[in-house]
């Protein structure tokens, strides 16, 4: 699970129906949904940056499916000390059963996952984050159905979330637009490939634009982990607020999500955030849900 376009459309469908049925069976899953020997099966998280809700989401769901779990900040490991990505997965693929990490750099992935003989899962880097991005889509589907043809409006920076959601726009197929400062398009890489898959991308510096007719309208920090240019960000971004006037250019039934922390008053005004259309905490909520999706394909369930 390196990130959303590498894996076909009908996989990605599956691990998100599988979703929606974890959370209806509940904190028990039931045993035809688990993975075979889950119980002595581990699960070793590697952080190097912080994370409320991957780490907590990840380590109960593994629980939740009958596994164990060990969570490490990279300090704790030789990793902090100089030791190699590829001795660190050579070594931790003879113990562990799969790896989750959230690296600075997407290159610290899949240098990993090159050398893992196990699952390796991309927990967040700072390209892309599309363990978040599945359960969006299953959010968005819990309010509004099948996401398939139905718009996404993405306003503020693009950033590695956006990025996740391109992709998804691809192999879900549905429409995404994508308002952003000049200077804060998203990776122009990733723009050409959705395109030369047939993706329905626009990007645009309008965010009114983007919004119009939306039936989801998602935004995300101004200013990502490890990101040091904080006030620069702010300056760029402060038109792309996402606020009643804009909400009110999507559909009378459009949802607000934002994979969180959020910060008040800067990406989003409180009454957005806190107000009905905000599913933030259904989203939060369903990160759990979706890990146990994931890690049931992951372990061969
Ligand atoms: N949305 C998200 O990934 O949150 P954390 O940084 O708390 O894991
Ligand atoms: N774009 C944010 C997401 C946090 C979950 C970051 O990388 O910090």
């Amino acid at each position: 699970m390196l990130d959303l376009h590498l894996l076909d459309a009908a996989t990605l469908r599956r691990i998100v129906d599988d979703a929606h049925l974890m959370k209806r069976a509940g904190k028990r899953v039931p045993a035809a949904m688990r993975p075979p020997g889950i119980e002595d099966l581990v699960l070793v998280m590697i952080f190097e940056k912080p994370s409320t809700r991957t780490r907590v989401s990840f380590d109960i769901a593994m629980r939740q499916l009958g596994g164990q779990t060990i969570a490490l900040n990279h300090t704790d490991l030789q990793l902090g000390r100089g030791e190699t990505i590829s001795d660190t997965a050579r070594v931790l693929s003879r113990y562990a059963d799969a790896i989750m990490i959230r690296a600075n750099l997407h290159g610290t992935l899949t240098e990993l996952a090159a050398n893992a003989t196990v699952p390796v899962i991309n927990g967040l880097t700072d390209e892309s984050h599309p363990c978040q991005v599945l359960a969006d889509v299953m959010t968005f589907e819990e309010n509004l159905g099948p996401i398939t043809g139905q718009p996404v409006a993405w306003v503020g920076d693009g950033n590695n979330v956006a990025v996740s959601w391109m992709h998804a726009a691809v192999r879900f197929g549905f429409p995404l637009r994508i308002a952003t400062p000049k200077d804060l398009k998203p990776d122009p890489k990733v723009v050409e490939w959705a395109r030369s898959e047939g993706g329905d991308i626009t990007i645009t510096t309008d965010a009114a634009k983007a919004v119009a007719g939306a039936k989801c309208v998602v935004t995300d920090t101004w200013v990502s982990m490890g990101q040091t240019d904080a006030a620069r960000r702010k300056q760029l971004l402060a038109p792309y607020a996402v606020d009643d006037r804009l909400m009110a250019r999507a559909t009378k039934d459009a949802i607000f999500l934002h994979c969180l922390p959020a910060y008040r008053g800067h990406e989003v005004t409180a009454e957005v955030l806190d107000g009905p259309q905000s599913r933030v905490l259904d989203e939060a909520e369903n990160r759990l849900h979706a890990q146990k999706a994931i890690l049931a394909w992951c372990l061969g369930a």
